[in-house]
């Protein structure tokens, strides 16, 4: 009655290694990393606690600006991991379209959220409703783990609507699950493991239910398909 059924889907290997080799390119600029480096040990290459996350600077860590700056490249949309988003995506909608009966177009979030979750440390800095920062009530967010996801170092959604009793979304790598967070609310606790959980978040709605005039609260981007979104036709021609 009250609690949503998420589904917990395996990515094929050879989507979820163009991601982690992605992520690795990216970082080998930084000029941190140790060879055979792992992201699971991502917090190790941090030089000093500043860098660790704090609240309102939970999306600009040098993690993230090495990743975000990738998807500025006038080559991004060649490039293996856009293949690999655009094919995991396009999946993601055909499976909407049957679960939802809604066979029209599908706006797709165009690049996605990267969270990194250190030991000791939290990755949100708040629990909430995606729809608290102005998200459509009916988008449904793809949460995908590039390494595991286990209990602590999980993202914890409430069981039931409103009720605030977390449980953790648990995930192996290459796993990714399907689900509203925004309207069930969601957060992290203290990540106890010793290893950085690193994972992508990325948003799907039906593209009539956008509107022209509402932007994101935290990334002052409006949820229209040729800004936040990217509609499914644009998304499907841009393949290399
Ligand atoms: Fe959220």
């Amino acid at each position: 009655m009250t609690h949503q059924n998420i589904y917990k889907i395996k990515s094929s290997n050879k989507i979820h290694d163009s991601f982690i080799l992605h992520f690795k390119k990216a970082f080998s600029s930084l000029n941190l990393i140790k060879k055979n480096f792992e992201l699971d040990d991502l917090h190790h290459l941090l030089v000093d606690e500043k860098n660790l996350l704090q609240k309102g600077t939970d999306q600009s860590t040098v993690f993230h600006k090495a990743i975000y700056s990738t998807f500025d490249q006038p080559s991004f949309f060649k490039s293996e991991f856009w293949q690999n988003y655009r094919i995991l995506s396009l999946e993601i909608v055909d499976k909407l379209k049957n679960e939802t009966c809604y066979f029209g177009e599908w706006a797709i979030q165009r690049y996605p959220t990267i969270r990194f979750h250190f030991p000791k440390n939290i990755s949100v800095f708040e629990f909430h409703r995606d729809s608290n920062y102005l998200h459509p009530i009916g988008e449904i967010n793809c949460f995908y783990a590039l390494n595991e996801c286990n209990n602590s170092s999980a993202l914890h959604v409430e069981k039931n609507l409103g009720f605030e009793n977390y449980v953790p979304l648990n995930l192996k790598p290459g796993e990714y699950a399907i689900l509203n967070t925004s309207i069930y609310k969601h957060g992290d606790f203290i990540n106890k493991t010793r290893k950085t959980r690193v994972s992508m978040d990325f948003r799907f709605i039906p593209n009539s239910f956008l509107t022209n005039n509402v932007s994101s609260l935290t990334k002052k981007i409006k949820f229209t398909s040729d800004s936040y979104f990217i509609n499914e036709t644009e998304m499907k021609k841009l393949n290399h």
